[in-house]
């Protein structure tokens, strides 16, 4: 987080000490900061600057209208899953031929609006699919593209959860089917076979996996001797979260690209999400309580899971960072806890923590990905607002949810 850090010991995001933003805003809060967001962007951009590909940012991990708005700014596509991702896209200004739909459970609704809107590229997970949308195309007159979507039966080193690679889970065809419906879909007068597409799982941060995958490719695209357009490789690309963790290497994963890509003429699509947002917010949040229990200390702060889920979800790390920094120490183990009625309503337990109490602010970092877009109205509480800070300026790019609309609904 180059442009959340702390400044004489005030955690600054960009210019302006988040206490400052703490006073202004009802916490709690997600903050983001504009030029990190730029920053991580243009830093994909120009690691894969020979390949030049087409990066679909997925909308899942972040769908703020502001913020995709942003990242249309600087020549992003979208890989939406959903009608309201579809539309958000478009609302944000993105242009349908940088559009990927993907996922494995479209609806005809959904297929229709797609077709309606014809997006670059159906990414198909079933034979089932294949044969919805090449109905839909044929009542459309129209002539469709899709990839298929690859399970290489490969995984990354991540979270079982949020692996999606190998053979026993859901997502995508195995090889043997891949093939053979690469053969159906050729007798398909609506449709264009143009892409392959794979997506092993996220928070990735060795290269490895990658590497097995681009091979596996390549053995599919010998067996079938298609010339595909599009090679989408999905997301995946990992962060830092934890001190010691490195994010992926993207020069690296550039280079192994690049190899592969020779006697191709296929263009590249990414899908990723967390590696360009992650990194971008905070949340902020007020300790509510402070109590002693059990030999411990749980500190209740005034968010909670349904604020930020990805610990109660995947055990996930966020560090918490004080808005303002003391070197008076708190020793003992300190469990971050949230208001909510769920005993996994926990962040984290730490060691040792600075001094601290009931009233002050803290956040929880790297929280741009998964963060808001996974929240929700456990407990009737309402969606929080997002901040984005730019320089010195502040602004609200999503509002708070107002009690009145929240008990109406
Ligand atoms: N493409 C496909 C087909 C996906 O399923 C995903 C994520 C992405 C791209 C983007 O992956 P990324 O670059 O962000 O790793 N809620 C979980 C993560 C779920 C990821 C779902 N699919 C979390 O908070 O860690």
């Amino acid at each position: 987080m180059k442009h959340i850090r702390l400044r004489k010991n005030n955690l600054c995001v960009e210019n302006i000490a988040a206490l400052k933003l703490a006073k202004i805003y009802k916490t709690p809060f997600y903050c983001y900061s504009l030029r990190q967001l730029q920053d991580n962007y243009q830093a994909l951009k120009d690691s894969f600057k020979s390949i030049n590909p087409l990066i679909c940012f997925s909308i899942k991990s972040n769908s703020n209208i502001k913020l995709l708005n942003e990242l249309k700014k600087m020549g992003a596509g979208a890989d939406v899953v959903s009608v309201g991702e579809l539309l958000k896209a478009k609302k944000a200004g993105i242009k349908s031929n940088k559009i990927v739909f993907s996922g494995v459970g479209k609806t005809e609704e959904e297929i229709h609006m797609a077709v309606r809107k014809r997006v670059l590229l159906i990414n198909v997970e079933s034979e089932n699919e294949v044969n919805l949308i090449n109905k839909i195309a044929k009542r459309a007159s129209r002539k469709i593209a899709i990839g298929i979507r690859l399970n290489p039966n490969i995984t990354g080193k991540t979270h079982k959860k949020i692996s999606t690679g190998g053979k026993q889970e859901k997502f995508g065809l195995t090889q043997n089917d891949f093939l053979n419906l690469c053969k159906k879909i050729k007798k398909m007068k609506n449709l264009n076979l143009e892409g392959i597409s794979v997506h092993i799982g996220s928070q990735i941060t060795n290269i490895e996996p990658f590497k097995k995958v681009l091979m596996v490719i390549n053995k599919i695209i010998k067996k079938t001797q298609i010339n595909f357009k599009f090679i989408d490789l999905g997301g995946g690309m990992g962060i830092s979260y934890l001190k010691n963790e490195k994010p992926m290497n993207i020069k690296q994963y550039a280079k192994l690209i690049n190899k592969f890509l020779k006697n191709k003429d296929s263009k590249i699509i990414f899908e990723p999400g967390r590696f360009i947002i992650g990194n971008v917010a905070i949340l902020i949040s007020k300790i509510i309580y402070i109590k002693k229990s059990a030999g411990k200390r749980f500190v209740v702060l005034d968010a909670g899971m349904n604020d930020l889920m990805r610990p109660a979800l995947y055990d996930a790390y966020h560090q918490i960072i004080p808005l303002k920094k003391t070197n008076k120490l708190l020793k003992g183990n300190i469990e971050f806890v949230g208001p909510i009625c769920e005993s996994s309503d926990r962040f984290s337990t730490e060691k040792k923590f600075q001094k601290i109490k009931e009233g002050d602010y803290i956040s929880l970092a790297n929280v741009g990905a998964y963060g808001m877009s996974l929240s929700s109205n456990y407990n009737t509480r309402p969606f929080i607002a997002e901040i984005m800070v730019s320089g010195s300026k502040h602004k609200v790019i999503r509002k708070r949810q107002s009690l009145k609309n929240l008990v109406n609904n």
